[in-house]
């Protein structure tokens, strides 16, 4: 079954598509195939949009319907790009929507305790205009027997990616960081999957604020600047780093205004606008590297390591170059998913669209080792076309 895999990501900087052939393998196993992968970058406005609604404090209802309904609009016109610059027939849809509020842990409101999330972007326009069912919303059903809703991608990356004989790091450097851990020959109930912290998110935030770009290309900024180590020490107090997995993390956590305090805390040290942007880089990768000898270490002692990284984090030079520095002391194998057949942009697009195809089937999508969830459940909801 060829399935297309939708995803845009708290980072807000577009929408990628992955045409992925899978097939069943035993009774709860699947092949899983990269046919075509597509990226398509918000406008300007759009990405604006997004972000607004995201930390808004005050907004309209019109205006949140109209961002459904857009965001809509803009996943179906790329997956009909795709499928224009590569014809094949898809017969199902994963489409993640665009995470506009996660909150992980229960909270009180209006005398009740709960946890909760909200996926915006109607599927009705997708389904309708490219008569293709969609499954959407996977988050919810995970959360509602106790899980974090977060992350989904780790038993995509268990299917595609467990080894015998070798221990598998695979972590994704969306806006936020969040790494699976396969140690060699694992069962899937085995797996430690969590958020690390900040991804590019904060970086992409800096480089708003002070350059009026989207984000570090290449990682040439910060490679400019000089890391200020006092700042990084003291943004990696935080509770959060040391907060045992399971673990999720989005812009409640690092958003504008955590990037406004890191700013603040570098102007302290320097004035130099590089400087804040290396320091950034910094912090993404002390926050990977601490969460590894914190937690993942322990569980890869008996085989060699490959630590496959992902996400457009992967494109960044400079932060590549201080996790791999971050990583020297534990001799691990440091690469990113390209070298595996996996395009780095391509990823979780690929892994929504095996999480499709697993609820299409009505098997299960979380593993409850990483979501903290009470038991695997069939995630999701079917826009029938
Ligand atoms: N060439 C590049 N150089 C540096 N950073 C990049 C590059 N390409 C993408 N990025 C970073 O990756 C982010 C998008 O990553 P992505 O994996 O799509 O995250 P998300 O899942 O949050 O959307 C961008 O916002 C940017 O920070
Ligand atoms: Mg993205």
């Amino acid at each position: 079954m060829i399935v297309a895999g939708v995803m845009s990501g708290t980072s807000a900087d577009g929408v990628d598509v992955a045409l992925v052939k899978i097939g069943a393998r035993g009774t709860d196993g699947a092949s899983v195939k990269l046919l075509a992968h597509e990226a398509f970058p918000f406008s300007r406005a759009m990405r604006r949009a997004i972000l607004e609604a995201m930390n808004a404090e005050s907004t309209t209802t019109a205006q949140l319907a109209r961002l459904g309904w857009r965001l809509g609009i803009a996943y179906t016109e790329a997956v009909q790009k795709t499928l224009t610059a590569h014809p094949c027939a898809v017969k199902l849809i994963g489409c993640h929507g665009q995470t506009l509020y996660h909150q992980a842990r229960s909270g009180r409101f209006l005398e009740r305790q709960f946890a909760c999330t909200w996926q915006a972007g109607e599927m009705a326009v997708m389904a309708e205009r490219l008569r293709i069912p969609v499954v959407s919303n996977f988050r919810p059903a995970d959360m509602a027997v106790g899980g974090q809703g977060a992350p989904l991608v780790p038993l995509a990356d268990y299917l595609c990616f467990r080894d015998l004989r070798r221990a598998r790091v695979l972590q994704n450097i969306g806006g936020i960081g969040n790494v699976t851990t396969i140690p060699a020959g694992a069962p899937a109930d085995k797996i430690v999957a969590f958020d690390t912290g900040p991804g590019n998110m904060v970086i992409d935030a800096l480089m708003q604020r002070l350059f009026g770009r989207p984000y570090d290309a290449d990682g040439r900024v910060a490679a400019r600047g000089k890391v200020l180590n006092a700042v990084v020490r003291e943004a990696m107090r935080a509770h959060f780093f040391r907060r045992t997995p399971p673990k999720s993390a989005g812009r409640e956590e690092f958003g504008s205004g955590y990037a406004d305090a890191l700013l603040r805390a570098c102007r302290r040290h320097s004035d130099r606008d590089t400087d804040a942007v290396a320091t950034a880089t910094a912090l993404t990768a002390e926050s990977i590297a601490n969460a590894y000898r914190r937690f993942t270490l322990p569980l890869v002692m008996d085989a060699p390591v490959d630590c496959i990284v992902s996400g457009g984090g992967a494109r960044n030079g400079t932060l590549m170059r201080m996790l791999s520095e971050q990583l020297e002391p534990m001799k691990w194998k440091l690469t990113t998913s390209d070298a595996l057949g996996f395009p780095a942009e391509a990823k979780e697009a690929m892994a929504f669209a095996l999480l499709a195809w697993q609820t299409w089937h009505q098997r299960p999508g979380n593993l409850p080792s990483a979501t903290g969830a009470k038991r695997a459940v069939v995630l999701g909801q079917v826009t029938y076309a």
